[in-house]
């Protein structure tokens, strides 16, 4: 019983949420200027759970969403997001189109099973595929082999696919359509990896199963190294978000767009949104520097009366009044965050914005009083920060977390011998120019005035797969749940008790007086 019970000197220097940001009302915190205080635990950190709910039917099973930016999410991070149990929200600086493009490749990636798989035809000589496998550097050499119209002949094995034969026709060194092993779509039904995880343990030495419809058309293709990745995947602690149809969750975000006399152009947004909700989005983000603004507002009334059931995010917002204002005009969800990215300069540009900590803790009185959430965008740069955060938000948003990640847009670059990926502030006078202007209350046509850039252009070292960096991340707010003894985000919330830092104290926080060999993490 000792173990558990709080001592009044403990509750003096380490205080709950209400009481530690009251008593420093009138200083703004930021992750790093505070921490949290441990408890008594018999929760290790293997035993925690990280699922949270952002809205009724929006359930994420880590409480991490990747940044609608144009150098951080498309739909490759938002597939990798959601299979760790997580959230991407694709970016809106690209035409309506391709959007609903990223959104469907998210929404019908079956993970396994790859669609379109490359194929070649009877016809063309080895050679022409030895080029093909060259040219597109491809890592394999197995292609499926289909007629005109698209329907199986054959395989073509990679151990047919060499130079020596380079003059010799598919058709003549092809495994035969009659010896080829495959799979029809109905057969594969719901769960296609435990029906080709059978098949391969039944079929010794086969390692390709391919898919096809009642016509034998090609519809897919299975390998046995994907299946035994993914098999071992399911054995993980955190399952894929997926949603009713066991569709891996996305997101999309939409911008408050304006027609030339300067109005809210509802009927744009309201296609935009119904073509994205015919995707099958799970949520839209409605995406500002200034959440709490008419424009924004309208916009989330807009798309709220005309689809009473989808998830709303909307921002960003620093304010409780903010919060209280797109709750009543139907978001479900409110970012906040304004000036706490890597890459922004709002604060420095504009005199606004509030540092992280303070904002959370406003908002999310706000947001329990309306029965919302609350997302913490911007400023994480450790998992430490995310603990911190999720004693106060339903989840975080990052951005410069994942823009260094191999799944991230954009190309890697040697500089000096290291490894860069761009990454870009969506205030940013080039990334306004490609069209997210409107998100900072300008106009990308209106060539005539000045605009201030919000944002910079910078690069993040290459940091490899997003796994990876998911992984260390929640390693480490499982971490910070153990030492609160907190089972799951509720209790972490509850529990949390913090005290403010001094820069002494920050500087004693990282490693210090040593040469480090190996950088963390
Ligand atoms: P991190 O720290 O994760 O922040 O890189 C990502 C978040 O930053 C916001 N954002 C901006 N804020 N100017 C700003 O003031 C910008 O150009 C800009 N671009 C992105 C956004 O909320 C994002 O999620």
């Amino acid at each position: 019983m000792a173990a558990t019970r709080n001592s009044n000197l403990d509750e003096t220097f380490y205080r709950g949420a209400d009481s530690f940001f009251t008593a420093n009302a009138d200083l703004g915190l930021t992750f790093d200027d505070v921490t949290l205080a441990t408890l008594y635990s018999d929760i290790l950190p293997s035993q925690t759970k990280l699922d949270s709910r952002l809205s009724e039917t929006l359930q994420l099973n880590i409480p991490i969403v990747s940044a609608d930016m144009d150098t951080v999410t498309e739909s490759r991070l938002a597939i990798a997001l959601a299979l760790n149990g997580g959230l991407g929200l694709i970016h809106y600086n690209m035409p309506e189109k391709e959007q609903l493009g990223e959104v469907s490749r998210v929404k019908y990636h079956v993970q396994g099973l790859i669609q379109d798989p490359i194929k070649v035809s009877p016809d063309q000589v080895i050679g022409d595929v030895l080029k093909l496998i060259e040219e597109k550097g491809f890592g394999f050499s197995t292609f499926p082999v289909v007629d005109g119209k698209e329907k199986l002949v054959g395989l073509l094995s990679g151990h047919v696919v060499k130079p020596r034969y380079a003059s010799k026709k598919v058709s003549e060194a092809l495994t035969p359509r009659s010896q080829v092993h495959t799979v029809t779509k109905k057969e594969l039904g719901n769960d296609p990896i435990a029906i080709a995880d059978k098949f391969f343990t039944e079929h010794v030495g086969i390692h390709k199963l391919l898919v096809v419809d009642d016509e034998d058309r090609l519809h897919g293709l299975i390998t046995m190294s994907d299946v035994e990745r993914i098999t071992q995947e399911r054995k993980a602690q955190f399952k894929p978000a997926r949603d009713s149809q066991f569709r891996l969750i996305c997101g999309a975000a939409v911008s408050a767009t304006r027609n030339a006399f300067g109005e809210l152009d509802r009927d744009r947004i309201l296609d935009h949104v119904g073509a994205l909700v015919e995707r099958g989005v799970d949520v839209v983000a409605v995406s500002t520097a200034h959440g709490h603004s008419k424009g924004v507002g309208d916009t989330v009334k807009v798309v709220r009366d005309a689809f009473p059931n989808l998830p709303i995010i909307a921002g960003n917002v620093t304010s409780a009044a903010g919060v209280e204002y797109l709750a009543d005009c139907g978001a479900n969800v409110v970012k906040v965050g304004q000036g706490p990215g890597s890459i922004c300069t709002t604060r420095v540009v504009a005199g606004v914005g509030i540092p992280q900590m303070t904002a959370l803790y406003v908002c999310s009185k706000a947001a329990a009083e309306k029965k919302i959430s609350i997302l913490a965008d911007g400023g994480i740069t450790k998992s430490g920060d995310i603990v911190k955060a999720m004693t106060l938000a339903q989840g975080v948003i990052c951005g410069g977390m994942f823009a260094g990640c191999a799944e991230a847009p954009g190309e890697v670059v040697e500089i000096g011998s290291k490894l860069y990926k761009q990454y870009r502030g969506m205030g940013s006078l080039s990334a306004m120019k490609a069209g997210s202007a409107a998100r900072y209350g300008h106009d990308k046509a209106d060539t005539t005035r000045k605009v201030a850039a919000e944002g910079v252009e910078a690069l993040k070292e290459a940091c490899g797969p997003v796994d990876r960096v998911l992984a260390s991340l929640i390693g480490g707010i499982q971490s910070g749940m153990g030492y609160l003894g907190a089972e799951n985000l509720e209790q972490l919330r509850a529990k949390a008790r913090y005290i403010r830092v001094s820069p002494a104290g920050q500087r004693e926080a990282a490693p210090h007086d040593v040469v480090e060999l190996k950088t963390r993490n």
